[in-house]
């Protein structure tokens, strides 16, 4: 990860290869927000911004030569959008702002970043954006094609609080979320054929000791284990593939926690939909289907790795979801860990199957909340989009996770879980069906499955399936490919559940 300090040097004076101001879009027209830089290159700047199609707005990014007075070689504007009311931007704009700048810095070595903070919130925002937006994937390309693409390495944020001591406990915690967000996309963003279960259990033990994840444990689970253990929707769905499931528990408890959770992801290190096939087209994105058990393993390390006064235990339920001889049939009735059968009516419901087992095993030993989270429905992306997640759950849990999103900067709307839903569990044969015949509310009547192995423990399942992965242009902070997304709130959650 690219290294970040603060200074308290004018940025002008700053010796680097970009310096990074914010812009900002007035009745006026565009105007530039940065006191320090020379008045008449802010002057040229507004008064040629329509003859150069800038107007200031979010996600606008443009390199200019400096010019003399400015010790980097390139200005880098960035678009803040309208002032708020109270003449400052709000902590998202600004991260948003400074991730967007930097990801358009892509192949250069160091940037100065300049952008207006009110206060250290808003220091620890630019921070934490800019280290999120300097992020690159080169895993798969060689010579100067990763050259080109690489991060930024060193970034300086100029800012009147270089020097106080929570500015350097915020900036700390941004290296941590950077870090956690980072480490969940590179394992969205590496080929199927390199991640499936064996080799996720193997990156979840590298991970701990790369980071330093001081106090956790890694526990995995193989398929013998599995099956001793009856994990039967785990075992299930990953029986139609070469690579056999995993359970990865990976548990981070400090001396006398506040409170004890459990976070539940998913991931299905490939979703075919198995012998209930899917189409081509959607198919190459469900190397992205285990995002949530990538956000859970990086969420618990954070967690760890901030000292967090709360008990936290990540369960990764891996499996690879493939159509092979052995697979399962749509028809077949499974029994899931805990005793409950499921009749299969369509493998591609494979999510669920998972997570009920991830489930269980999480309520059965012991937690306060339990929060759970996966790329689990298309009905999710068709009720609520490409950047906003649903969340549902017990109202308390349901609420607390709609707040800690709206915190830290990420899009959750919570959804219901309606009482009639819960007719279109009925099998003629089993417990339960694991798709509904009737196809409407599906991201409801997900949840409504997955509440069957809660029991009576206060939960929240966060449903990511848009979110999870940018198959569009990047923006703000947001790369195309993993994004991350699901990380941070359950951070805050955490955060949240210390303070309590
Ligand atoms: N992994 C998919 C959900 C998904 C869809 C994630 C699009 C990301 C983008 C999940 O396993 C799935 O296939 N769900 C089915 C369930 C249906 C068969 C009841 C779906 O949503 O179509
Ligand atoms: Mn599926
Ligand atoms: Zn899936």
């Amino acid at each position: 990860m690219a290294d970040l300090t603060l200074t308290a040097k004018n940025p002008t004076s700053v010796k680097a290869d970009a310096l990074v101001v914010g812009t900002c879009s007035t009745s006026d027209g565009l105007a530039v927000v940065a006191d320090q830089l020379p008045q008449d290159l802010v002057r040229q700047i507004e008064t040629l911004a329509p003859q150069l199609g800038l107007t200031g707005a979010p996600d606008e990014v443009r390199k200019l030569p400096a010019g003399a007075g400015v010790q980097a070689d390139v200005l880098v504007l960035t678009g803040l959008g309208e002032r708020q009311a109270d003449g400052t931007f709000g902590a998202e704009t600004l991260r948003r702002a400074a991730g967007a700048a930097l990801r358009g810095l892509a192949g250069t070595a160091s940037a100065v970043v300049a952008l207006p903070t009110a206060d250290e919130a808003d220091l620890a925002a630019v921070a934490e954006g800019a280290l999120l937006g300097a992020y690159a994937f080169t895993r798969y390309r060689a010579g100067d094609a990763a050259a080109k693409a690489a991060a930024v390495r060193t970034i300086e944020v100029a800012t009147p609080f270089a020097r106080s001591a929570s500015a350097r406990t915020a900036v700390e915690r941004a290296r941590v979320v950077a870090d956690a967000v980072h480490g969940t996309r590179d394992l969205i963003n590496t080929a199927p054929n390199d991640l499936y279960p064996a080799t996720f259990a193997d990156a979840a033990k590298a991970a701990v000791k790369e980071l330093g994840a001081k106090g956790v444990k890694v526990t995995v689970l193989d398929e013998k284990q599995l099956a001793a253990g009856g994990y039967g929707g785990i075992l299930a769905v990953g029986q139609g593939s070469s690579r056999p499931p995993r359970l990865v528990k990976v548990a981070y408890a400090p001396a006398k926690p506040a409170s004890k959770v459990a976070l539940v992801g998913k991931g299905i290190t490939f979703d075919t939909g198995g012998i209930s096939l899917k189409p081509p087209a959607g198919m190459p994105a469900m190397t992205s289907d285990m995002s949530g058990a990538a956000a859970v393993l990086h969420t618990v390390l954070a967690a760890a790795r901030l000292g967090l006064p709360v008990a936290v235990t990540g369960y990764l339920c891996l499996a690879e979801n493939m159509p092979g001889g052995n697979a399962q049939r749509p028809g077949d009735v499974i029994t899931m860990k805990g005793g409950k059968t499921v009749e299969v009516t369509n493998t591609d419901a494979e999510g669920r199957l998972v997570m009920g087992d991830g489930l269980v095993a999480a309520v059965e030993e012991g937690h306060d909340v339990v929060l759970d989270i996966a790329t689990l429905t298309g009905a999710q992306v068709v009720a609520l989009g490409n950047r906003v997640s649903g969340v549902l759950g017990t109202d308390e849990v349901r609420d607390a996770v709609k707040a800690a999103a709206d915190a830290v900067g990420e899009q959750f709307w919570p959804m219901p879980m309606p009482e009639e839903l819960k007719a279109n569990l009925k099998s003629k044969v089993a417990d339960m069906v694991n798709s509904a015949s009737d196809r409407a509310g599906g991201m409801l009547f997900a949840a409504v499955f997955l509440r069957e192995f809660v029991g009576s423990t206060p939960w929240a399942h966060l449903d990511i399936a848009g979110p999870a992965y940018n198959e569009k242009g990047a923006f703000g902070y947001t790369p195309t490919g993993g994004t991350g997304v699901g990380v941070r709130t359950m951070l805050g959650f955490l955060e949240a559940a210390a303070a309590r």
